[in-house]
């Protein structure tokens, strides 16, 4: 059975197909690097930690499979791979992050091609394993935040379907509810890929956590009227002076800052991109019809013309503190950030 939402098993990568949740649940089996770059950009994975670890496997796949002569031709065929794992999608930092860590390795690397090609593999496995080891602790720290009677707003989804296992902001809340807090979860619909009806409420139903749903405009009025306590959202990029996610996150920042509710972020430090600051980071635009229609369904007028960016900027200004796997980062560490 698969635990992780993705794991190398015997020179291929098997992942949960997300496009597919909650409807069915598909397991799909890649054996290339064109298969997870296709995958990635097709959204069946998606959230920023697990395309980090989607990526190292997939230079792992380059290299169990590869014909190489030499250690120099399989770095070759290393950044090509990379190259094109870096041209999904541009805005999570993760997939960079993973893709990079493991090109210097191997460019530092001293043995054969044959032992470069496991140490790849090796290398791919342990990132997975950080990922799971790093959600664990930002679970344990950000659920000292939690108290009983919270009710925690989250955006899209940064659950275990995200990360390789346990989640970000959803491992607070699991963390929280582990420890027997009685909490319950707010979770926006997510509009236009509907990350947080079809994902976040299906993960948590199966864990037994209470989940309302609403949809993305509804954050005002659920605010104001005092139904939701603390925000905790995830991460796909967190520079010098913002933290970049799904698009929508700045827009319930703005009212959690005018009602009083913090609003936190939780993150591993693979997310952090502290060179950078937020003009930066490329906003991926993603294709029109997907805000036109929902599902195969045109709900526009034919002809209309549609803004799609997957993601938007939130100022540090407006985050009460980052939760990461080394502890919680409040308004003044931010400032070591620049
Ligand atoms: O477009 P997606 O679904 O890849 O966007 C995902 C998000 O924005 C998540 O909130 C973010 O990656 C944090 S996941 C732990």
């Amino acid at each position: 059975m698969q635990t992780r939402t993705i794991e190398w098993r015997d020179g291929t990568v098997l992942t949960i197909d997300q496009s597919k949740l909650p409807w069915e649940t598909v397991t799909l089996e890649m054996k290339s690097c064109g298969d997870v770059a296709e995958a990635i950009k097709t959204m069946k994975i998606r959230g920023a930690p697990l395309l980090g670890a989607a990526a190292a496997f997939a230079l792992a796949l380059t290299a169990s499979h590869s014909k190489r002569k030499s250690k120099e031709e399989l770095i070759y065929e290393l950044e090509k791979a990379a190259e094109i794992l870096k041209s999904t999608r541009p805005t999570g930092v993760n997939l960079f992050w993973a893709a990079d860590r493991i090109l210097a390795k191997a460019r530092n690397f001293s043995g054969s091609a044959e032992d470069l090609a496991a140490f790849v593999v090796e290398e791919a496995k342990k990132i997975a394993d950080e990922d799971v080891a790093a959600n664990r602790m930002i679970g344990k720290f950000g659920a000292e935040l939690i108290i009983d009677g919270d009710v925690v707003l989250t955006h899209c989804n940064a659950g275990a379907l995200a990360t390789v296992e346990y989640g970000t902001a959803l491992g607070v809340i699991r963390a929280a509810w582990e420890q027997g807090k009685k909490i319950s979860v707010i979770a926006t619909e997510t509009r236009p890929k509907l990350q947080g009806a079809r994902l976040t409420t299906y993960e948590l139903k199966r864990d037994g956590i209470p989940v309302t749903l609403i949809t993305d405009n509804m954050v005002g009025y659920v605010m104001y009227k005092r139904m939701a306590s603390k925000v905790i959202v995830g991460a796909d990029r967190i520079v010098q002076d913002a933290v970049i996610n799904k698009i929508g996150t700045f827009t319930i920042a703005v009212l959690a800052k005018e009602h009083d509710i913090p609003f936190y972020v939780a993150a591993p430090k693979s997310t952090f991109d502290l060179a950078h600051k937020s003009s930066d980071v490329i906003i991926e635009e993603r294709k029109p019809e997907e805000v036109t229609h929902i599902g195969s369904l045109r709900i526009a007028a034919e002809g209309v013309n549609a803004l799609n960016p997957a993601f938007d900027i939130t100022p540090l200004d407006y985050v009460t503190a980052i939760i990461c796997e080394s502890g919680i980062l409040y308004k003044k560490d931010f400032d070591k950030f620049k």
